[in-house]
C-alpha cells in the first residue's frame, strides 16, 4: 500500500488489494481517512457485491429521503408507501411516486445507487445525475443529519470526467481570528434552489433532489461545524445556502460572494485515469462537483456514516440547540430504518 498527497486533507492510496484485505487494514485506512476529508483508492479491485460490506465497517448507510417522505403519510408504513408509489396509487403524490420509482430504477448492487446516463429498454434512466456537469454541492445539505460521507466507485468510462472537491477547512484555518469568530456565530438558512446543482433539467428526478438536498422549505444550520474526524470547517453547500439569520438579503449575498471567491483557491478536480477508482469524500465541510464527459459512464454510490471510526462522542455542532437536534433526529432516523427495513 502506497500513500501520497497533492492537496490539503486529501490522500491517494495505491496498491491496495481487496483479495487480501483484512478488517485491521481496512480500519487502519478508515483512521487515515478520518484525518483527511478526501481519500481516493486508485485502481481498486473491490468486488461490487462487497461495497456495502466494507463501507458498513466504517458506519451504516445514511439516507434521509424515505424518512422525510414518510412524514407526509403517517398512516402508512414505509413499505406500504413504496408499494403504492410503484403502482401510482393516487393516495401518494405524483412527485413522491416519481421519487420512489427513481430510487428503484437507479438501484445498483449491494445497497448502492447507480450514477449513470445509461437507459433501459423502455428508455428510462437507470441512474441518477444522467447527464451534464454537476455544480458545487454537498448532499442533504439542509438537513441536520446529512450523510457524513459519500463513497463513489468508478465502474466504466470514468476517464474523461472528474469528481472535484472544495474543502473548507484550510480556508477556515487561514482566516483572521475575528472573521472566524463571526462565522462561528452564524446560522445559515438553506433553501432548495432549482438549477443550482444540475446544469441540465432534472425532469422526474427534480423532486428526488429537492428532498435529498433540502427536505423542508427552509432549514437553519450553523455555518461552522466539525467533520466526523474532528476537522473544523464550513457547512456551506453552495447550492443551498440562501441567507444568514439576522442579515439582510443584500448583506448575506455580499458575504456569500466573498466566501465563494476566496474558497475557490482550494478547489481541485480528480480527473479519472482509471475506471475503478474508489473515492471516499467528506460531505460535512466539503463540496463536490462533476466535470467532463459522461457518455456510458457508470459509478456506484453509497452514502454512509463513520460511526465506527469517528472521534469519540462525535456531534457536528458546537451550539447546544443544534447538537440536541442532531442527537434527536439521528435517533429518529436509526429507529425508522430499523422499524421499516430491519437494518441497524
Ligand atoms: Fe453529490
Amino acid at each position: 500500500m502506497k500513500m501520497s498527497s497533492k492537496h490539503p486533507y486529501a490522500v491517494y492510496i495505491d496498491d491496495v488489494d481487496f483479495d487480501e484485505m483484512t478488517d485491521d487494514l481496512w480500519m487502519e485506512i478508515g483512521k487515515i481517512h478520518m484525518k483527511n476529508l478526501v481519500t481516493i483508492i486508485r485502481n481498486c479491485n473491490v468486488k461490487h457485491k462487497d461495497i456495502s460490506k466494507w463501507t458498513k465497517k466504517w458506519g451504516p448507510s445514511r439516507y434521509s429521503g424515505m424518512y422525510f417522505l414518510s412524514l407526509h403519510y403517517p398512516e402508512y408504513s414505509a413499505k406500504e408507501i413504496i408499494i403504492m408509489a410503484l403502482k401510482d396509487n393516487p393516495k401518494i403524490a405524483p412527485a413522491h411516486c416519481d421519487l420512489v420509482k427513481n430510487r428503484f430504477k437507479t438501484k445498483g448492487p449491494s445497497g448502492t445507487q447507480r450514477v449513470t446516463d445509461m437507459r433501459d429498454k423502455r428508455g428510462d434512466h437507470t441512474g441518477i445525475f444522467p447527464d451534464g456537469e454537476l455544480k458545487w454541492h454537498s448532499n442533504e445539505a439542509g438537513n441536520h443529519v446529512f450523510a457524513p460521507s459519500v463513497a463513489l466507485l468508478g465502474v466504466q468510462n470514468m476517464e474523461g470526467s472528474s469528481t472535484g472537491f472544495l474543502e473548507t477547512a484550510t480556508y477556515y484555518e487561514n482566516l483572521s481570528e475575528s472573521f472566524r469568530s463571526e462565522l462561528n456565530d452564524m446560522i445559515v438558512i438553506h433553501r432548495h434552489k432549482p438549477g443550482m446543482l444540475h446544469v441540465k433539467d432534472l425532469k422526474d428526478q427534480e423532486e428526488m433532489m429537492r428532498l435529498n438536498m433540502n427536505p423542508e422549505p427552509e432549514s437553519y444550520l450553523p455555518m461552522v461545524i466539525q467533520s466526523p474526524g474532528g476537522i473544523k470547517g464550513l457547512h456551506y453547500s453552495i447550492n443551498t445556502v440562501d441567507g444568514i439569520v439576522g442579515m439582510s438579503k443584500e448583506e448575506s449575498g455580499k458575504l456569500f460572494e466573498k466566501i465563494n471567491k476566496e474558497l475557490m483557491q482550494y478547489a481541485w478536480d480528480h480527473w479519472y485515469e482509471n475506471d475503478n477508482d474508489w473515492l471516499f469524500f467528506d460531505n460535512s465541510i466539503t463540496n463536490h462537483r462533476r466535470l467532463g464527459e459522461v457518455n456510458n459512464r457508470l459509478g456506484l454510490r453509497i452514502q454512509h456514516g463513520y460511526e465506527n471510526i469517528q472521534i469519540k462522542n462525535y456531534n457536528p455542532y458546537f451550539q447546544e440547540e443544534h447538537s440536541k437536534i442532531y442527537d434527536d433526529r439521528l435517533a429518529a432516523l436509526y429507529k425508522f430504518t430499523k422499524d421499516n427495513f430491519n437494518e441497524d
